[in-house]
């Protein structure tokens, strides 16, 4: 006879291989399911994964308890029973009603029309009526006409192999659904990595300019106190690279920070709330930057930029002959590339609440030295 192939361990159920057959068995993946009934002593309930659909006109379903179980007699004389399945996150209350389970101890419930006990907060139910049992071996089928049911978005339950699990879809249609997500997603860490970069950057230049704006300051400092005459520059060039600081730094703490103080606030609400409010006020926020970019253009572009400095000059030429006045223009920049930072940096901000929005917080790339923003 031949044996199946040579991966395959094959035998005949039978008393020998209980265990052999109980693994086979096990290899095919279920949900899991508790049904309630209104038991002797108050509320029942008993795990199950043996429930299956059975028919769609009149609506059935079925099940089957072991006629070892201690609550057989119960389940087998029930009236009505409901059929709950369970959530991915629901495996502690599967453990409820397994033999020596804690049972109803603690757990929310209601009490429905037939007084058959209710669980919120579950993937699916059916309320059912008992429609017929069949004989089953060691099992009776219980055939249930299903009088209501309801269901919630969410990852169901599995079972397989003795061990809980959850579900991941790997098909051509789930795939399809999760197109705009993925393209969401790539746009927004993308975008992310490119203000990593970009803000790297501006974070050095600010900082060289700052150690610059202590010595020009340590340079004036001397030449008023030491020498006696105060220097003619050095109070428009701190201003200069202290304006460029600030267009370089701002953007980083933008990003790392969010809006200081609405934070509190929002991270009292929930989740969803929470990224909608932030959504909002990045809108806003988007939306004052870019008037502020307006008028940062005009002012470098404008009647303003063609100003000259008082003092500031630079040399045009390699050799040092020729020296120019630094035109304000130059100064004005400053804002105008802070400010394209600081939008660039809100677009991130805006695409980063829409995926957690839309449900997608696992896959979104933190931003370092942050715990907002839905970077948690
Ligand atoms: C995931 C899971 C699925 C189960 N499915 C069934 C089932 O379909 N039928 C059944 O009789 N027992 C099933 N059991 C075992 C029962 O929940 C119960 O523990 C067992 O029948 C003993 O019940 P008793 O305490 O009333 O004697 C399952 C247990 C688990 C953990």
């Amino acid at each position: 006879m031949a044996e199946g192939p040579p991966d395959h361990t094959s035998f005949v159920p039978g008393p020998e291989t209980a265990r052999a057959f109980r693994t086979a068995l096990g290899r095919f993946a279920t949900g899991v399911t508790v049904i309630t009934i209104a038991g002797p002593d108050g509320p029942m309930g008993f795990t199950a994964n043996s429930f299956s659909s059975l028919s769609m006109d009149p609506p059935l379903v079925l099940w089957s308890p072991a006629k070892s179980a201690a609550r057989f007699p119960h389940y087998a004389a029930a009236r009505h029973y409901s059929i709950h399945v369970l959530a991915a996150d629901q495996s502690e209350i599967s453990a409820r009603f397994i033999r020596g389970g804690a049972g109803f101890d603690g757990l929310p419930h209601e009490i429905n029309a037939a007084g058959v006990p209710i669980i919120p907060g579950v993937l699916a139910r059916f309320d059912c009526e008992q429609h017929a049992a069949h004989e089953g071996g060691d099992h009776l089928i219980l055939v249930g006409r299903v009088l209501r049911a309801a269901h919630r978005d969410g990852k169901p339950l599995v079972f397989a192999g003795g061990s809980y699990g959850d579900f991941a879809a790997t098909d051509r249609a789930q795939k399809a659904g999760q197109a705009p997500m993925d393209a969401l997603l790539a746009l927004t860490n993308g975008l992310g990595n490119v203000n990593a970069g970009l803000l790297a950057l501006g974070r050095w230049i600010g900082a060289t300019a700052v150690a610059l704006m202590v010595a020009i300051i340590l340079i004036q400092v001397f030449f008023r106190y030491v020498i006696g005459t105060a220097l003619a520059w050095p109070e428009e060039a701190a201003r200069f690279l202290m304006l460029w600081m600030t267009g370089l730094m701002a953007p980083t703490a933008f990003r790392r920070g969010g809006f200081v103080g609405i934070e509190l606030v929002v991270r009292l609400l929930p989740g969803k709330i929470a990224a909608g409010l932030t959504l909002l006020l990045l809108i806003l926020s988007l939306v004052i930057l870019v008037t502020g970019l307006g008028l940062a253009w005009s002012e470098v572009t404008g009647l303003g930029g063609r100003f000259e400095t008082d003092s500031l000059r630079v040399p045009v030429s390699l050799d040092l002959s020729t020296w120019m006045k630094v035109p304000k223009a130059w100064m004005m920049a400053s804002m105008l590339v802070g400010l394209l930072l600081l939008i660039s940096v809100a677009v991130e901000l805006l695409l980063r609440n829409l995926v957690v929005l839309l449900g997608g917080t696992n896959d979104l790339r933190a931003i370092p030295g942050t715990a907002t923003m839905g970077a948690e």
